[in-house]
């Protein structure tokens, strides 16, 4: 039988530098305090007051109290901050980045103001234009570990990834609960899509050290993922109650949620077993809960190699004129 997984078992991080994205509440959070009580030195990297984060943090957990935790400037929704915070990023080592900040439902007409589906920008093309800039640190790592949080909403995204819908504003058929769900699948499937494609791009450029991997957190209904439902014209008891029912049914409780990406993270199995451009998610125990994460066979479009070429090309387009419209560089 596979071992449990727990809090307890990720491996000493002494020395060792991460980067979580959306570390204000949710998974993101948690998932700060599940590496910091190990000793990594964590960039909180988001959005807002992220000082305020990192002292409510230290003073509601006080086993990372002492723990080496900055803040880092980030926002997802445009590709050239995203950028921007790569370049800022003052650590001379970096091992671990944990791509987990996302976005759902968000049902905005208009595309962003560099003009791409919300979704898409925030959770994967933000993510891409930030990782290709710390990429240079990580290779410099021992052993570096890059995880992107997934999800199995990529499977509503069966038809693979419509690059045509994504530049304009949302035809009308995906707004709404389920347009937004397909919409947000395809971003996802962009995440399963994407690891496969650097893993490769990296090993074909001779590099080894870093280990690429998409983690599926399973169903966490305690975040803040989806919004209020506001944007739906609901009142805000209906995702209240649905949040607390599903949680209460299915899923996991937020450190649950989080020991998975922290496994893709910190696990010794992934240098052992050679696990690289994987789609990892967790299994339950018997009395329910998290008990350990694997590797899993995704369905065969979150496979498709040619649809993660074409990701990457139109990901470097996308980079590549953003910042040459902002007067920036472009990739390295
Ligand atoms: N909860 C689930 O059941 C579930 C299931 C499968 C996958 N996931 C994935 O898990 C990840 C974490 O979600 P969660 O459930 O923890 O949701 P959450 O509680 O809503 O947290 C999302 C985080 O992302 C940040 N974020 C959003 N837009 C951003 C932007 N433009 N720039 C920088 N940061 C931004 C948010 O910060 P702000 O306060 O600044 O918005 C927040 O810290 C997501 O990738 C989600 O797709 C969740």
């Amino acid at each position: 039988m596979t071992p449990k997984f727990l809090p307890d078992d990720v491996p000493n991080l002494t020395g060792k530098v991460a980067i979580v994205t959306g570390p204000k509440r949710g998974l993101g959070l948690e998932t700060v305090h599940l590496l910091a009580r190990r000793g990594c030195t964590v960039y909180l990297a988001g959005r807002g007051d992220l000082v305020q984060t990192i002292a409510d943090l230290k003073k509601a957990r006080p086993d990372v109290a002492n723990a080496e935790l900055y803040p880092l400037e980030l926002d997802l929704s445009s590709i050239t901050t995203a950028a921007a915070a790569a370049d800022r990023f003052p650590g001379e080592r970096l091992d671990i980045v944990i791509a987990n900040a996302g976005i759902s439902m968000n049902n905005s007409v208009a595309p962003s103001p560099e003009g791409w589906e919300h979704h898409f920008q925030t959770n994967h093309l933000g993510h891409f234009a930030f990782i290709e800039g710390l990429l240079p640190l990580l290779v410099e790592s021992p052993e570096a570990r890059i995880v992107v949080t997934s999800s199995e909403a990529y499977k509503f995204a069966t038809k693979g990834i419509d690059f045509d819908s994504l530049r304009k504003d949302v035809d009308p058929s995906l707004l709404g609960l389920m347009g937004c769900m397909k919409r947000y699948g395809q971003s996802k499937l962009a995440n399963t899509l994407y690891v496969r494609e650097l893993q490769r791009r990296l090993l074909e450029k001779g590099v080894k050290n870093v280990y690429v991997n998409a983690a599926n957190p399973g169903v966490i209904a305690s975040t803040g993922l989806g919004g209020d439902g506001s944007q739906f014209g609901l009142p805000k008891f209906v995702p209240v109650a649905l949040r607390k029912v599903g949680g209460a049914l299915i899923g996991f409780n937020l450190q649950g949620g989080a020991m998975t990406q922290v496994w893709a993270a910190t696990a010794r199995n992934i240098v052992d077993e050679d696990i690289r451009g994987q789609y990892i998610m967790p299994a339950m125990g018997w009395s329910g809960g998290y008990h350990h994460s694997k590797v899993a066979d995704p369905l065969d479009h979150a496979k498709d190699d040619e649809a993660a070429k074409k990701l990457w090309e139109v990901s470097v387009k996308a980079v590549t004129e953003a910042e040459a419209k902002a007067g920036h560089g472009g990739l390295n």
